[in-house]
């Protein structure tokens, strides 16, 4: 599909390949389906939240199809190893872990956090070759998260991990949120940088009429400031906790800025005369499913304390509620959005905000070809990297298959 797209005079992403730009200063957005490009699997990714993985159980987690068995071990420690036994295919997530051992639960093989084999129980004498094991994954923990690096394991080491100073600062006391949106994990990103969207939350937050103060943009990010004013209208009590108005109950503008830096997205609301955020945003929209239609969002609310002891955790209900609120009507329309996709075949989105085709150039040209990462499996990174996502010559829109997660083998 190819469109003419409102200009960005001169503030294309470098790394944007697909996009040409036409002489009138317009440009066209590239022919490759940004819901058939795939997250791409270089990065650390929360897949868990850390108290769901309990002292010495396990935990069945999935990336993008890839089903991961989690176990956290005597020593505290968690590991992430292939969801599959060597021997007969069974869920490992099925097994028992002893100290920092997983055995599976059917013939009692017992693999290290490594992913090797360290006994098989009956085996026999003279038995030639018997499997090593599966394959693991590096684990990071943090932020109430468990994180794993589902790609190319040489590369976890030096890539990027996110920094949150507000998260665990005595300054700050911060909500989780871990849920499921049948979406492709595009459509969250542009709904959280596309603000003008706030008509969907007319009914929680008032009348606000956000005014775009600039953006930026680079080959892996796009960062927008917005200025929200608030315009009357009924609202939610959570949300004048949240913003500006804070405990005071006055009125005042926030500067809200929104940053989708590759894989990840922040918010941070500003009060206008403010220097600190009243409140910081981290969102992480983990593909579950191989063909990427569905995402576990994954959200940290960083809220700072108020001068009064004690006021947010008064606050804390109401926040929460309204944030939910918030939440549901987001998804609603995010998934509305995966059903037209999935009803058409094809992206026939007609949009018209500069800043939000530079986030899907981002996406498309960090991402990978959905064709790639399938036919990789479970058993190895894509061997494609970000530029392969930018060909635009079409090749993803043909092998985008249903395949179901069970029968991907190494
Ligand atoms: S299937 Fe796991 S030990 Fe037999
Ligand atoms: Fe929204």
């Amino acid at each position: 599909m190819t469109e003419a797209r409102p200009g960005v005079d001169g503030q294309l992403a470098a790394g944007a390949a697909p996009a040409a730009a036409r002489p009138d200063g317009h440009r066209t957005e590239a022919v490759t389906d940004l819901r058939r490009i795939g997250i791409h699997p270089d990065h650390w990714y929360p897949v868990a939240v850390s108290r769901k993985v309990r002292p010495q159980r396990t935990f069945a987690a999935v990336f993008a199809g890839e089903r991961i068995a989690l176990y956290r071990g005597r020593s505290g420690r968690v590991y992430a190893l292939e969801d599959r036994c060597a021997h007969r295919q069974v869920p490992l997530s099925m097994g028992v872990v002893e100290d920092d051992i997983l055995r599976c639960c059917y013939h009692a093989w017992a693999y290290r956090g490594n992913g090797r084999i360290s006994q098989i129980p009956y085996l026999p004498k003279g038995c030639e070759r018997p499997p090593r094991g599966v394959r693991s994954f590096p684990v990071r923990e943090a932020f109430g998260l468990v994180f794993v690096f589902p790609g190319d394991p040489e590369k976890a080491e030096s890539a990027p991990f996110p920094v949150l100073p507000e998260f665990g600062s005595p300054t700050h006391r911060t909500m989780t949120f871990s849920r499921t949106v049948k979406c492709h994990y595009s459509f969250m990103h542009e709904n959280l940088l596309d603000m003008n969207h706030q008509f969907l939350h007319r009914g929680v937050l008032g009348r606000i009429k956000p005014e775009l103060l600039g953006y930026e943009t680079g080959p892996r990010f796009v960062e927008a400031r917005y200025l929200f004013v608030p315009a009357g209208g009924r609202k939610d009590r959570g949300a004048g906790l949240l913003s500006a108005e804070g405990l005071g109950g006055k009125e005042r503008p926030d500067v809200i800025t929104i940053r989708t830096e590759y894989p990840y997205q922040t918010l941070h609301d500003v009060p206008e005369d403010a220097e600190l955020p009243a409140f910081s945003l981290w969102a992480a929209y983990v593909p579950e499913d191989a063909e990427q239609r569905t995402n576990h969002a994954y959200g940290l609310l960083m809220i700072a304390k108020p001068p009064v002891p004690g006021a947010l955790h008064v606050a804390w209900p109401f926040i929460r509620r309204f944030t939910e609120r918030v939440f549901a009507q987001d998804r609603m329309a995010v998934e509305a959005e995966q059903r037209a996709w999935d009803e058409q075949g094809e992206d026939r989105n007609h949009e018209v905000f500069p800043l939000i085709l530079d986030v899907r150039d981002v996406l498309r040209s960090n991402g990978v070809p959905l064709s790639a990462q399938q036919e990789a499996g479970a058993g190895g990174a894509p061997s494609a990297n970000g530029s392969a996502a930018g060909a635009g010559d079409g090749r993803a829109e043909a092998s985008a298959e249903p395949q179901p997660a069970d029968r991907r083998q190494p």
